[in-house]
């Protein structure tokens, strides 16, 4: 496979298309197990959920609806740090099921912060799912139930991750090159 640029800087391939197809079959397979005879809601974070949501989604049997949602938090290819605020939570969540759906937990900032907004709304239970974790980068304390892969704290892209607004049709993960 192929570096590719995505704006000004130079990406070499990192996991494959194929094993994070092996993986997220394997993370719905976990689900099913887990919400047997329930109906669990997956909420995305926009953006960078939207293709593991569609293809976990798909990997998941038991009956499930979803939703999405965005918070604003991070540009280019450092944490800002600073998570703004929480839009889109439409659904009534109080006594339901819920599994976060994301792209990646890095600092772990984002992913407190939505823990927290949504225990607020008590729903009857709350998990985790992201496809990617960086527990080096973790300056929290948060441990998310459905990890696609554990990964070094190296800037990647690709499968809904983007590096400034690009790169997340990539159907391959990227990872920045030194
Ligand atoms: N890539 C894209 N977006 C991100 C990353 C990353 O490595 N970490 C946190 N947001
Ligand atoms: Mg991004």
């Amino acid at each position: 496979m192929a570096d590719v640029q995505v704006h000004d800087k130079v990406f070499t391939p990192f996991i494959t298309a194929g094993s994070i197809q092996a993986r997220v079959a394997e993370l719905g397979q976990a689900i099913d197990r887990d919400y047997a005879g329930k109906k669990p809601l997956l909420i995305g974070v926009l953006n960078g959920s939207v293709i593991f949501m569609a293809d976990l989604l798909r990997h998941i049997g038991t009956a499930c609806e979803i939703g999405f949602i965005r918070v604003s938090s991070y540009h280019g290819t450092e944490s800002s740090g600073k998570v703004r605020n929480l839009m889109g939570l439409s659904d009534d969540i109080a006594g339901r099921d819920i599994i976060i759906v994301e792209d990646i937990i890095d600092t772990g900032d984002t992913a407190v912060y939505l823990i927290d907004e949504l225990k607020k709304r008590q729903p009857a239970s709350l998990r985790f799912a992201t496809i990617l974790f960086k527990p080096s980068a973790l300056r929290q304390d948060v441990k998310p139930d459905y990890v696609g892969f554990e990964i070094p704290p190296a800037f990647v892209v690709g499968y809904g991750l983007d590096y400034d607004g690009l790169g997340r049709n990539l159907p391959d993960i990227y990872q920045l090159k030194s």
